[in-house]
């Protein structure tokens, strides 16, 4: 087994994290276009004002999912009338299903039908899902046009709608056709989680467990003692103001930027495999724990006990392990972006602030994975 030691996850400029108990709390992202990311409650009817002072345009594409878009659409839709917008709305099923080339191109034929011009904008009101699809059209459609996101969910505030990644599946993987595209802001409006529906709540805790393991005890603390009862702001906030160190210092995901991989490698052939049945958040879940198990069992950490990242994730009632047979998860696995040539790199859990990338090689996939299951 091939133990490289590379970097460690701790960030050169970290900065500090402070949150404080204001109504809105405020991260500004520095990258190739600044944004803010905004979290707090009632967000979602500053929309349309928010939008008036950064788009030139005055035409808002909303996009959304049926289960979103019953809940939320109106709200968003009457901010930007509000504000001067004619607003025409997509909605499409809900579910990564929808994540497909299909999606996509039937949304890029509603925005010229809507003649959505380059100084117009998208938005996405909804979870990954919407925010993936919906950025990855604006990154395409006449060459670019701003968007903003509207998270509704966990995953989608702390981790998805920050950073530009857009993308939509193939039938050969997850994520296989996208584009960097930034935001012009991100409005996380925390009030919208109370509809979430548990499970879904608990899949994001995956993407705040990996945040924690990566960079932050609190984080991981705040989690083992509460479980999901935490306080949702601070948390969300604090995991925004990692990915935004994370973000600033490899906006293009050639260095830094692969930690946030951390249990998605095998997190993502769990999905593929189960044909998505198995969620994202809880695909991560287990992606996280199995390496972790791996690493301990191979010797590969000094000293590293996984118990306490294995318990958290139990805590936060999401699951540990999959029966799909290791065979299955490394032919899966093989289609990851993150493979180079006869190895694939995953990122290794240490001791808080100390994980590393640890190159697998192809042949040795399966054992590896089996070794964590
Ligand atoms: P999702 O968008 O499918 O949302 C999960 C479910 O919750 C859906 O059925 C949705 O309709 C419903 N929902 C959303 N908000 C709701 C609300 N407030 N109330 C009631 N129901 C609501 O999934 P997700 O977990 O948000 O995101 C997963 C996706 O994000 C995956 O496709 C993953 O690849 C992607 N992702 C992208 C990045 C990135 O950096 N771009 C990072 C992590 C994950
Ligand atoms: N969610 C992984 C990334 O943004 O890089």
């Amino acid at each position: 087994m091939q133990a490289v030691r590379v970097r460690v996850s701790k960030s050169k400029n970290r900065k500090p994290i402070k949150v404080v108990g204001n109504p809105i709390h405020t991260v500004r992202v520095r990258v190739s276009k600044e944004y803010n990311v905004k979290i707090g409650a009632n967000l979602l009817t500053t929309l349309g004002q928010e939008a008036a002072a950064l788009i030139k345009g005055r035409r808002a594409a909303l996009v959304s999912d049926s289960n979103v878009w019953p809940l939320y659409g109106e709200v968003a839709e009457t901010s930007l009338k509000d504000a001067g917008f004619t607003v025409s709305s997509f909605v499409f099923p809900h579910g990564e299903a929808s994540k497909n080339g299909e999606t996509y191109l039937r949304l890029l034929e509603f925005l010229a039908e809507n003649q959505i011009t380059r100084t117009d904008c998208l938005i996405a009101l909804g979870g990954g899902v919407v925010g993936d699809m919906t950025g990855f059209a604006a990154a395409t459609y006449l060459r670019g046009v701003s968007y903003i996101q509207v998270p509704t969910t966990l995953l989608a505030m702390v981790d998805s709608s920050v950073g530009g990644k857009t993308a939509i599946d193939l039938p050969a993987g997850k994520n296989l056709a996208g584009a960097f595209c930034q935001p012009v802001v991100v409005l996380c409006d925390i009030q919208t989680l109370d509809t979430l529906p548990e499970e879904i709540f608990r899949d994001g805790c995956a993407e705040v467990i990996k945040y924690g393991v990566l960079y932050d005890e609190e984080l991981i603390a705040e989690l083992y003692h509460k479980g999901i009862a935490f306080d949702r702001q601070k948390v969300i906030a604090q995991c925004v103001a990692h990915k935004r160190n994370v973000v600033e210092a490899d906006e293009f995901d050639t260095g830094d930027r692969q930690y946030l991989n951390l249990g998605h490698t095998v997190g993502h052939a769990i999905e593929k495999a189960s044909n998505y049945s198995v969620s994202h958040g809880r695909a991560v879940a287990i992606g996280i724990c199995i390496v972790a198990r791996s690493v301990v069992k191979d010797k590969i950490a000094n000293g590293f006990d996984c118990e306490w990242i294995v318990e958290t994730i139990k805590r936060v009632g999401l699951p540990t392990t999959t029966d799909i047979p290791p065979e299955i998860l490394a032919q899966n696995a093989l289609s990851d972006k993150k493979r180079q040539d006869d190895f694939i790199r995953v990122i290794a859990p240490d001791h808080v602030g100390e994980c590393w990338p640890h190159s697998v090689f192809v042949d040795q996939l399966p054992d590896f994975i089996k070794r964590g299951i």
